[in-house]
């Protein structure tokens, strides 16, 4: 990965979510939360992000795909819990890499609400305003970005760049690689 595709610095991302854990933490002021987090886009945020947060949590994973290729959602999201999901009459706080066409958030939300949480709120580290199909406005968010693919930080592309300890631009030209 080029230097010049860098978009977020590891120390830019790092301050960013210690800031959003800040928000978080105040607006929750102590109250018992559980984490739902969405892979494994959301593995990387979702470790610094608890490293921040301190105690009163508990934590869910799940994993989402929508069927469709890499670039458009075909709008059906199919979503696997690890284990049972336990959210019911509890204050849940759902942590993903990217709102994009925002489906993927919508399907989690109407899933745990279904499951009778107490209220549900969302957390992105990047939004993609731009590229929305459905009216969600995630109420915790890291950075707004334009209409780019990018990688880095725990988003990949066809597996790779997950690793890379900040988010880069990937150009159509680097996709081929
Ligand atoms: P939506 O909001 O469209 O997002 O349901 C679904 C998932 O698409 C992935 N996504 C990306 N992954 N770079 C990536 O590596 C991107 O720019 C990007 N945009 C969307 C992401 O996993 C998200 O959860």
């Amino acid at each position: 990965m080029k230097e010049g595709n860098v978009l977020f610095s590891e120390e830019r991302i790092k301050r960013r979510v210690r800031e959003l854990a800040v928000e978080i933490t105040r607006d929750y002021a102590g109250k018992p939360l559980t984490v739902v987090a969405v892979l494994k886009g959301s593995v990387r945020f979702l470790h610094d992000l608890l490293d921040c947060l301190g105690e009163h949590l508990t934590v869910e994973l799940i994993e989402a795909s929508s069927y469709g290729d890499r670039t458009n959602s075909s709008g059906s999201v199919l979503i696997r819990s690890y284990g049972q999901l336990r959210v019911s009459g509890r204050d849940v706080l759902v942590v993903d890499d990217i709102a994009d066409t925002g489906l993927t958030l919508q399907s989690v939300v109407s899933e745990i609400e279904t499951r009778g949480a107490r209220s549900v709120r969302t957390c992105v580290l990047l939004d993609k305003p731009s590229r929305r199909r459905v009216p969600l406005e995630p109420d915790y968010r890291g950075f707004t970005i334009g209409d780019v693919f990018v990688v880095g930080y725990g988003l990949d592309y066809a597996g790779r760049f997950r690793d890379l300890p900040y988010i880069a631009l990937l150009r159509p030209t680097e996709k081929a690689r």
